[in-house]
């Protein structure tokens, strides 16, 4: 193991729940499998249940059984797990933690750096943050850093209150805000095919592209969150965050320094820069949908109103799909088209950027005219570029449609590291270029809110209006039809690899 790496102890706040057991473990033993983990590190899980260290270490060990790496002892990596049975309200809870934390920094010789991971109910982030300080948990010789899941706020208005309380605790650069996205593989790259490649800045505007489409799809229901989603819905649970996010790093200018304020201060102006409206223009520039029944991976599922915990006259839409317009020198005229739902056809979040026409058409493609120059980013679940193009094939002035592609994770996908893992590695050494600063939460809120009051005030009178398995209401292809626009689907632009013949 390399020697270098932080010595920290992470708490983890909600250490039974899913989170820390299908994402939060998993990355920390490929962190620790990969040498990126110092051997002074421990994991104190923290939850209601009373639970025994061996218990919550079966549970570990459990979550991280499917990697059977020859050279990694599951045992090994769980003893370096704790647990501790707490109630967030108590605040001699709070002081028994702070005790078991002294030992453990004793034990582990981690110089008192604290990662405290709130993976829990929203409702207890403020109550957390604000006993953490008072009770003292922060006051050590080293660094203690707050990592939050979302959902951070539910509105402009609650997320600025739980902002106000967090800050009273810790500082804006000891808040590491998760959006999960900023983790992938492929959203992070969006910054280097843009800025590591001579080819594409320069076109990279509204002299050479026309139109920039985001779409993120799912199969899945909203399973048993239904409680959660009734007061989310899409455009709270994927636009406000994962989708303004991507949107941000693909409309950014280049940052002066791969700092993460730089960074984070060109993403800004890029939020700044969204064309607001009003809420009579919301029906004019977003659709909203909410999944009927319908088949998905062959088998029939049941409506979003018949799902657990939903109400059978609900107004929540599981479908989003807008056009956003970025009002600056670089992208004035450009729509941003982006749409998410759940339900649909497939799994897959890609991102086209396509170029606009040539002045004038010198060949044809089978009578029609030329295919239109596209990039896309396959972000999930395939991972690569696909830049397509035109070249002659057998002779004539006609053109025909091929496609460059790289695929990032066709050879091995294990080697890609998982979102968490990155972005817990990222927290560790204090590098929170791949969380959203307050700035950027406040500004998704604030855009995200005229929609959703114009939603909440006119309720959608023809819910349910996609069937489960579709690509959403036909609103949403009338959305860029009236542009002049298609939506490209994802039968034109998956990736292909391999022996095609429409692929050099
Ligand atoms: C989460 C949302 O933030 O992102 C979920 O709360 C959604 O509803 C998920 O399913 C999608 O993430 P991914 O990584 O599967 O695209």
């Amino acid at each position: 193991m390399t020697t270098n790496n932080p010595k920290s102890i992470i708490v983890i706040f909600g250490a039974t729940g899913d989170l820390a057991k299908r994402k939060l473990f998993p990355s920390i033993f490929r962190l620790y499998h990969n040498g990126k983990l110092s051997e002074n590190f421990a994991v104190v899980g923290v939850a209601r249940r009373p639970l025994s260290n061996e218990e919550f270490r079966e549970n570990v060990k459990q979550s991280v059984s499917h990697f059977q790496e020859e050279n990694v002892s599951h045992d090994t990596f769980a003893s370096h797990f704790h647990y501790h049975p707490f109630d967030v309200t108590n605040k001699t809870s709070y002081q028994e933690l702070k005790s078991l934390l002294s030992t453990l920094d004793e034990s582990y010789n981690a110089e008192g750096n604290r990662i405290f991971y709130l993976a829990m109910a929203p409702e207890f982030f403020g109550t957390i943050a604000a006993n953490l300080k008072s009770e003292g948990l922060t006051s050590t010789e080293g660094w203690s850093r707050l990592v939050i899941e979302k959902p951070f706020g539910h509105n402009y208005e609650s997320a600025k209150e739980l902002n106000d309380q967090i800050r009273q605790a810790f500082t804006e650069d000891q808040i590491y805000r998760i959006d999960h996205y900023l983790g992938k593989e492929m959203v992070q790259n969006i910054e280097v095919i843009r800025f590591a490649n001579a080819i594409f800045e320069p076109l990279w505007n509204n002299h050479y592209i026309s139109n920039i489409q985001i779409t993120s799809s799912e199969t899945l229901g909203v399973e048993d969150r239904g409680r959660y989603y009734e007061s989310s819905g899409a455009l709270r649970d994927m636009v406000q965050n994962h989708i303004l996010q991507m949107v941000a790093l693909l409309a950014m200018e280049p940052p002066i320094k791969l700092t993460t304020d730089e960074i984070r201060s060109e993403k800004v102006k890029v939020l700044r820069a969204l064309r607001p409206f009003s809420e009579e223009q919301a029906e004019e520039y977003f659709v909203r949908g909410q999944y009927g029944r319908g088949i998905v991976d062959k088998g029939e599922v049941i409506g979003y109103r018949e799902e657990n915990s939903v109400d059978p006259e609900s107004n929540t839409e599981t479908f989003v799909s807008g056009k956003l317009m970025i009002d600056n020198f670089r992208w004035a005229g450009v729509p941003f088209y982006i749409r998410t739902g759940k339900r649909m056809k497939e799994k897959s979040t890609e991102i086209v950027i396509q170029f606009k026409d040539l002045p004038m058409n010198l060949y044809f493609n089978k009578g029609k005219d030329i295919h239109p120059n596209l990039l896309v980013i396959h972000i999930q679940p395939d991972e690569g570029i696909t830049l397509h193009l035109n070249a002659q094939k057998g002779g004539g002035a006609t053109s025909t449609p091929i496609q460059l592609n790289y695929c990032n994770n066709c050879g091995d996908k294990m080697n890609t590291p998982e979102a968490y893992e990155r972005l817990l590695y990222g927290c560790m050494h204090g590098d929170a270029t791949n969380f959203t600063h307050w700035d950027e939460v406040a500004l998704s809120w604030r855009f995200v809110d005229t929609i959703s009051k114009a939603w909440e005030s006119n309720k959608a009178q023809n819910f349910p209006n996609y069937e489960s398995g579709s690509m959403g209401p036909k609103e949403s292809d009338a959305l860029l039809e009236k542009d002049g626009f298609h939506w490209w689907s994802s039968i034109t632009t998956r990736l292909a690899v391999g022996n095609n013949d429409e692929n050099i």
